[in-house]
């Protein structure tokens, strides 16, 4: 009798959770597929596929932020695919529309103020924060943070040039310098009262919520998250390479991860939103819900040059 080679997937990814670990064990354990990790920065990963290139290991690819996917996506490291599984569990702005990736989780970058410094219904949307009465109250992360650069690519699809240069120019000129490096501080500053509002990502502030060190969760405690209508929201994705050996594999992998119960834990893992709905994480439901932006993934990573063309134009440093 021929014997079956045992299969197996290489996952090069950008995510780094335990959790992660458990569903590609739960995934070997149904198809004895087994799975192999190799976990990276995100621009690392995209480098090292492209410097592999035909003879690269990867059969997945998992990155953060809509950006980075189409990054890799204009750098040909993903092949299109077919599936009626993939169409049916992912939302057709949360993938390409060729098949090369698709979105595993939803994370928001709403509006979190101090509303000892700021009123929370001053701001309805993110054109609010170019409001006057936020002068010198507003905090930012720098440009080089994709995350600003995809919310600006959002806006720039939503509402066009013109609205988003006037945007840009009301919001920075409310922007207190200097830039902050990552969301963590910046919220701290807030919840300290050193700025009254700033835009971060929600499991930053879910994170610090859930922190061992109590001073931590009593500044986070502070804040109030504010959702912008519509609210920006960006994903992590997969995509099966173009040079894997084993593409089918890697397919079914995608598709057990995007599965209903197998994204809830995905999305668990980092305080994220599943694809469909907001899940059962009681932190994220203490924070609302919101109305997610209509724009396309696509069409995110599409506009992100212009985007940060905007950025420096405005002085977003
Ligand atoms: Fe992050």
């Amino acid at each position: 009798m021929a014997q079956n080679r045992p299969q197996e997937v290489n996952v090069y990814s950008g995510r780094h959770y335990n959790t992660d670990k458990q569903l590609y064990s739960e995934f070997t354990r149904r198809t004895g597929i087994k799975v192999n990790l190799l976990e990276g920065k995100d621009d690392e990963l995209i480098q090292r596929l492209k410097s592999e290139g035909n003879n690269s290991k990867a059969d997945l690819l998992v990155l953060v932020d809509a950006a980075r996917i189409y990054r890799a996506q204009e750098a040909n490291l993903f092949r299109s695919i077919r599936s009626a599984e993939l169409n049916k569990d992912v939302p057709a702005n949360l993938r390409d529309p060729k098949g090369q990736w698709f979105a595993l989780t939803r994370r928001a970058r709403p509006v979190m103020v101090n509303p000892a410094i700021v009123k929370p219904g001053l701001i309805r949307s993110y054109a609010d924060l170019s409001r006057p009465e936020l002068k010198d109250k507003l905090c930012l992360r720098n440009r080089a943070s994709v995350y600003n650069q995809s919310l600006t690519a959002d806006e720039l699809v939503r509402r066009g040039k013109p609205a988003t240069q006037q945007w840009l120019q009301g919001m920075l000129a409310n922007t207190k310098r200097p830039f902050f490096t990552s969301d963590t501080p910046m919220l701290r500053a807030v919840g300290q009262g050193q700025c009254g509002a700033a835009v971060a990502n929600q499991y930053y502030l879910a994170r610090m919520l859930q922190d061992k060190n109590s001073t931590e969760r009593n500044t986070a405690s502070k804040l109030k998250v504010v959702w912008p209508n519509p609210t920006h929201i960006n994903i992590s994705a997969g995509g099966v390479t173009r040079s894997s050996r084993n593409p089918e594999g890697a397919q079914r992998l995608l598709e057990f991860l995007v599965s209903p119960q197998s994204g809830a834990g995905y999305a668990a893992a980092n305080n994220e939103y599943p694809l469909k709905g907001w899940g059962n994480n009681p932190t994220l439901k203490a924070f609302g819900t919101f109305k997610a932006s209509p724009v396309s993934m696509e069409q995110l990573g599409r506009r992100n040059r212009e985007a940060v063309q905007l950025m420096t134009q405005a002085g977003w440093e």
